[in-house]
């Protein structure tokens, strides 16, 4: 039974892939957790709660947050983890392509953060976001610009938010995903995505997972990009 000694994490895109397993892991710490994405189902265990919506509307980080603290009455982290990915040569990106990844990558971020902070800054928290290494290492076989504008802008908006509140108790950090192995990458696409890491393979769905929770337990880390990549971020 949750009670407000108990920390709470928001994690968004939970309804599956790295979102899903990122809810069991911060139950596994003990967290209380509140779930969002469009299509989240409800949950048996009392300690999650889930809310739908879509990330890019700012009511629904309104209704997140209030959910939060009616249910658990604080938040602790905030898990920017909601995330698409359109990779397409630049001048094949359409209007709609902008608005969609530019809404739940960026938008997203930016209102569920905002609105989440002044709870944060009760006790200390932590905000942590999923971008990806092709803002660092750039891929000539994976055309991505819209990925490296929304994700680049994530992890300069780690940087200077940490900055920012590094005095008043909130931490600020980011992982930075090589390729992973969830439903976003059908089997067909395995082989080829493996072949893009110096270690010859993709990463699971447990890499980032350990990568967060590591953030999420590391008092004197913040402004970190913590990129998990099979080396990709290193070189080819
Ligand atoms: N897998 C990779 O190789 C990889 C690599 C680098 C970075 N990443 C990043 O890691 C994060 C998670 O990726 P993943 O592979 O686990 O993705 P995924 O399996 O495709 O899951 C995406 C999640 O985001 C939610 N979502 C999508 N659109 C949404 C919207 N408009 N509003 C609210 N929620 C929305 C989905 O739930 P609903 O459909 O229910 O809304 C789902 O829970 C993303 O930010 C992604 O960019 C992944």
């Amino acid at each position: 039974m949750s009670t407000q000694h108990q920390k709470t994490a928001i994690i968004t895109g939970a309804s599956q892939g790295i979102g899903a397993a990122l809810v069991e892991g911060y139950r596994k710490l003990g967290h209380a957790v509140v779930a969002t994405s469009r299509t989240i189902a409800p949950a048996d265990d009392a300690d999650i709660l889930t809310v739908q919506g879509d990330i890019a509307d700012p009511a629904t980080a309104e209704r997140v947050v209030a959910a939060a603290v009616e249910r658990f009455g604080r938040i602790d982290t905030v898990v920017n983890n909601a995330g698409i990915f359109v990779a397409k040569p630049f001048t094949d990106y359409t209007a709609e392509d902008y608005a969609a990844v530019t809404g739940i990558n960026l938008d997203g971020f930016f209102h569920l953060t905002q609105q989440a902070l002044p709870h944060l800054l009760t006790r200390g928290g932590h905000v942590v976001s999923v971008t990806t290494s092709l803002v660092d290492s750039p891929d000539s076989r994976v055309p991505s610009v819209l990925a490296s504008l929304t994700k680049g802008g994530l992890q300069a908006a780690t940087k200077s938010l940490a900055i920012e509140y590094a005095t008043r108790g909130i931490r600020v950090n980011a992982v930075s995903p090589g390729t992973i192995k969830t439903p976003m990458h059908p089997d067909e696409t395995h082989e080829f995505l493996a072949a893009l890491h110096p270690v010859g393979r993709m990463g699971e769905v447990a890499d980032i997972v350990d990568a967060v929770l590591y953030l999420e337990t590391a008092p004197f880390v913040t402004g970190e990009i913590l990129h998990v990549d099979g080396g990709m971020s290193a070189g080819h």
